[in-house]
């Protein structure tokens, strides 16, 4: 399994990896919230490691820990992606029942969807069909989309799915249907249906439009939480537009289904939209991992609202303990409150793609929509403004962002003075930090210790050759004794390549050695090794032989520095005259270590 699933690709369709050098990938860490990469690929020997969690596995690891899955469950997805048939038998590594649960609904959800589809063009979705036509939808922009048609009965789609032997307790589970009083009842009826997928294209759940106003139930309906659908990170649309959000490094957020169809369409193929929920830090996360471009930079997020007020402080709240993102956040209105779905119809498809051209910062964009509630023809009107507008700024931790808004913010209310605009603000700021404190947020992830000690970077250099390299160090490394290591980590990841047999037996190393590594390794040490596995060799190694020997020179080099400083302190409390003989082993001593110790320099130095 491991082999048919390449560790780039697999990881690649969740966070962007760029190269590192040294044959390594890096991008950001889907298991923390980081802003800058530290997650670490490397995909000749199959493993990852994030130096900000201080964890790592191979591509097994990273499925389960990504989708909460069991092992069994996080090979049979591998398997299915790479389209092998696994047969489970006696033995075998997959448990009896908690086997695939995911799987099995992700199954139903795709016979749903089909099913869905394949109702839209019978003669009762006739008002699905018009809802499509007047949104300004063909057939097959319908079709490329996957919408659907859930019919007006009662269970129709469970006995569909009952039949094809998904179970009513399935169902349920996956929010295609809920309990009724003779088996399950169809959640979807009469409404036109979207299917939900997830980053990698499985459907997870559904968005369904009523189509008749006189029937009971909200406007849209959503699978509810289920093992696949998590409303608080799905975004429509995203495995349509991952691909585009990564390569432009911008990412648009619509409201609904249809206007992320209408962007799509219009030559804007970076929308995706929530579902039925406000945009939260859980999007956010998903949305970085994409927009990490090869540069480096963050990326643009650009918000369209309809320019109702409840969106725009939705936004705006969304945001306010999250400044480093607001300066990568924009924000896109159309004034006469059209969203791209409308927009498209009415004015055509490059009115949609000049609405996203518009686009704003979004403190330019707060500032103004206050400042747009005020009569600034008059000065009464202009200070009430002012007061309004003055904490957003207040606000803005970036002290030189603050001032340029400051001196837009004079502009835009037409006073001319900027000392008095900015004595304002800072008024108003000084009152502010009186209020009490926001509660601080949670502590950061454990960071691996800086490796800033010379002595311990060296041994870290070592141990990173005899996992990577091992063929490089050759018999010498199996000679060094624990003693040469500082680290207690390193000297019990020194003894644990001695019990695999030494880098003398590692053969030329690879995937085998580290696996091996693995096996005999103690649960608190494995991600050290697999650390140590991916993080970049400090030298390319086009000299190759000869970097690993310089590098275990200059080990003992420091373990012979260390003695040589004790040797020396013991004979400063020794009497060259009532302990001569002593004295004299010492002082001999110390020439023989002298003497290797220059060996070693030259060593060191690569002559
Ligand atoms: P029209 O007003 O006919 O153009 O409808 P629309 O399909 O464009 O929907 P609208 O602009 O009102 O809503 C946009 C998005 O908000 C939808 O795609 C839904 O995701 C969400 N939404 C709207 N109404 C509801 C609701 O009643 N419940 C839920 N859960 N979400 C809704
Ligand atoms: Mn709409």
């Amino acid at each position: 399994m491991r082999e048919r699933s390449p560790i780039a690709d697999i990881v690649g369709e969740h966070i962007q990896l760029r190269n590192a050098g040294g044959g390594n990938m890096k991008g950001l860490c889907p298991f923390h919230d980081e802003k800058s990469p530290s997650f670490n690929v490397t995909p000749a020997r199959g493993y990852w490691y994030c130096f900000g969690c201080a964890e790592g596995g191979d591509v097994i690891t990273f499925v389960r820990r990504l989708e909460h899955l069991s092992f069994g469950e996080a090979v049979e997805r591998l398997a299915n992606r790479a389209g092998i048939q696994l047969r489970y038998e006696q033995g075998g590594y997959v448990p009896g029942r908690e086997q695939g649960e995911r799987s099995r609904l992700i199954e139903a959800h795709r016979a749903a969807a089909e099913f869905y589809v394949e109702r839209l063009s019978s003669p009762e979705a006739a008002t699905g069909r018009r809802f499509l036509s007047e949104r300004g939808f063909e057939r097959a922009d319908a079709e490329h989309f996957g919408v659907g048609y859930a019919p007006a009965e009662w269970e129709a789609l469970a006995r569909h799915l009952m039949a094809r032997g998904f179970t009513a307790a399935e169902l349920v589970k996956g929010g295609l249907a809920k309990e009724g009083r003779r088996g399950p009842i169809d959640r979807f009826r009469n409404r036109l249906v979207w299917p939900i997928r997830d980053i990698t294209g499985d459907v997870i759940g559904f968005g369904a439009r009523k189509l008749n106003d006189a029937e009971d139930g909200p406007k849209y309906l959503n699978t509810p939480e289920s093992p696949l659908y998590k409303k608080s990170e799905v975004l429509y649309g995203v495995d349509l537009a991952k691909r585009e959000i990564s390569k432009r490094s911008q990412a648009v957020i619509v409201e609904g289904y249809t206007d992320v169809m209408a962007c799509h369409l219009s030559g804007v193929p970076t929308a995706v939209a929530t579902c039925g929920t406000a945009f939260g830090q859980e999007h956010i996360k998903v949305l970085r991992r994409l927009l990490l471009d090869q540069s480096g930079s963050h990326g643009e997020v650009i918000f369209t609202f309809d320019g109702d007020a409840a969106g725009q402080k939705a936004a705006l709240r969304a945001f306010a303990d999250e400044q480093k993102f607001v300066t990568q956040t924009f924000v896109a209105v159309q004034g006469d409150g059209l969203d791209p779905c409308d927009l498209r119809v009415t004015r055509g498809e490059a009115a949609v793609r000049d609405l996203i051209a518009s686009r704003e910062p979004l403190f330019a964009f707060a500032i103004r929509s206050v400042i747009s509630r005020h009569d600034v023809s008059t000065n009464e009107g202009r200070l009430s403004a002012l007061d309004a507008a003055a904490p957003i700024v207040a606000g803005i931790k970036d002290r030189a962002l603050r001032q340029l808004y400051a001196v837009d913010l004079d502009r835009w209310l037409g006073f001319n003075n900027e000392r008095f605009v900015v004595d304002r603000i800072a008024e108003i700021s000084v009152a502010a930090q009186g209020a009490p404190q926001r509660p601080q947020r949670p502590a950061a992830p454990r960071k691996v210790a800086e490796l800033t000690d010379p002595a311990v970077r060296t041994e870290a250099e070592v141990l990173k050759l005899a996992v990577q390299r091992p063929a490089l160090l050759g018999p010498g490394y199996d000679t060094i004794g624990a003693e040469a290591f500082t680290l207690p980590e390193h000297v019990a990841l020194h003894k644990l390549i001695l019990e695999a047999g030494g880098t003398a037996a590692a053969g030329p190393g690879g995937r085998e050695w580290v696996d091996r590594l693995l096996v005999v390794s103690t649960e608190a040490l494995r991600p050290l090794v697999t650390r140590l596995a991916v993080e970049e060799l400090r030298a390319d190694l086009d000299g190759e032989g000869r970097y690993a020997s310089a590098m275990l020179a200059a080990l003992e080099l420091i373990s012979v520095g260390r003695s040589i400083e004790q040797l020396k302190s013991r004979m400063q409390r020794t009497n060259p005259v009532e302990e001569q003989q002593e004295y004299n082993r010492l002082f001999a001593e110390l020439v023989a270590l002298e003497q290797q110790r220059r060996v070693l320099r030259d060593r060191a130095s690569g002559s």
